[in-house]
């Protein structure tokens, strides 16, 4: 596909991602996918707290810190697209659990939120997606989607994605998300 690879970077490390910074210094970004996520399990009564920092190191720090370093690389016209999970909607926890990647999907979204805000006068727009319950390794292969579907539907979302509708939750099948 003629991509650029850049190999090595973990989200969470300051370094790592402060080294992404400097290899794209001077290229202009169209749209910034931030999708690096992980899922781990809790069970109250033996919570990993860890476990649950690493969380929000990956889900929630990660994307932040990600956009943050790569700011000059968006023009006006540019576009964030923040991979996040309706498991960080409040309105839409009816099952309980899963308190780091809850708790960290949910700071991620109200960091959205401040981006979209803080970046509109630069026009550039951001997106938060859901992208659906997609069959990858995250969620042992079962979904009711693949990931080439997930990824044709996002394309969608993100095409639709402007200054009028930043910082919205969407699901990939063009639903609002409640927060
Ligand atoms: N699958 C679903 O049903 C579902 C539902 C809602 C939301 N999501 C979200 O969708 C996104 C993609 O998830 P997925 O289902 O494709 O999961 P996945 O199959 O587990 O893939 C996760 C990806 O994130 C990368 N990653 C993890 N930690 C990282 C870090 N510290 N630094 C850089 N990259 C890191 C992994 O890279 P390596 O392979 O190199 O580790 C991998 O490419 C995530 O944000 C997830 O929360 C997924």
């Amino acid at each position: 596909l003629g991509c650029q690879i850049i190999a090595g970077i973990d989200v969470s490390k300051a370094e790592d991602v402060a080294r992404l910074g400097v290899e794209l210094q001077g290229v202009k970004l169209d749209l910034l996918i931030n999708n690096a996520g992980i899922l781990r399990d809790e069970v109250l009564g033996h919570i990993d707290y860890d476990q649950l920092e690493e969380q929000f190191r990956v889900n929630a720090l990660g994307p932040l810190r990600v956009t943050e370093a790569l700011l000059g690389n968006l023009d006006s016209g540019g576009k964030v697209a923040i991979i996040t999970s309706r498991m960080g909607s409040i309105a839409d926890n009816s099952s309980g659990g899963r308190y780091g990647y809850r708790m960290s999907k949910c700071a991620l979204n109200i960091a959205s939120v401040s981006l979209a805000m803080d970046l509109e006068d630069q026009g550039i727009a951001v997106g938060v997606f859901h992208p659906g319950l997609v069959g990858t390794e995250m969620i042992g292969g079962y979904g009711d989607i693949t990931p080439d579907q997930a990824a044709e539907r996002l394309a969608q979302r993100v095409d639709e994605l402007n200054l009028t509708n930043t910082g919205t939750f969407w699901h990939s099948n063009g639903d609002v998300l409640p927060w």
